[in-house]
């Protein structure tokens, strides 16, 4: 079932989110959930509080490339889910233009970790391991951040910041 975006500035995008306790069907009903929203809305990531529930759950879906025209490129069981993720080691910087369901439309260079590893829990209570150093990095760093209240347009510069909320404020007024 596609669920309501949370759209900044809601002040629920500032709560940090969280742990999740037990791993059951109310979890998996929201991670179902947040697939078909992130699919109805043509993202590739999102956090539980994007949603309005503050859990320390996310879940990634690069889309596949070069696949046969057709075919589906975000499959559900390409489907990355995180719960309680924790970044333990951290490296290297890069900079990649990022966007966010809940800041539709902004699309703005922001400058991360290259290399991470990610410890965390899937639907069933299983701990896991991820590394990555390319695209997986940065969208893990990003939902991540979601759960801990931060949202990637506050990383950007004073002045790119400043356009921001310029450019945010109008398009608001003219929606
Ligand atoms: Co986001």
């Amino acid at each position: 079932m596609v669920r309501e975006i949370v759209v900044y500035p809601d002040k629920r995008l500032k709560q940090v989110s969280k742990p999740v306790e037990s791993f059951d069907e109310e979890l998996h009903t929201l991670l179902d959930d947040m697939y078909d929203t992130m699919r109805a809305k043509n993202g590739v990531g999102l956090a539980a509080i994007q949603v309005g529930v503050d859990k320390r759950v996310l879940i990634i879906n690069i889309p596949l490339e070069d696949i046969p025209e057709g075919e589906d490129e975000q499959p559900r069981e390409n489907t990355l889910e995180m719960i309680n993720p924790v970044i333990v080691e951290k490296d290297g910087s890069t900079k990649f233009q990022e966007g966010c369901l809940s800041v539709p439309g902004i699309y703005e260079e922001v400058e991360r970790a290259k290399h991470v590893k990610v410890e965390y829990f899937d639907r069933h209570g299983e701990k896991h391991v991820i590394e990555d150093d390319d695209f997986l990095a940065i969208a893990m760093q990003h939902e991540i951040d979601h759960l801990e209240g931060r949202v990637f347009i506050e990383k950007l510069s004073f002045i790119k910041r400043k356009k921001f909320e310029k450019e945010w404020k109008k398009r608001k007024k003219a929606s």
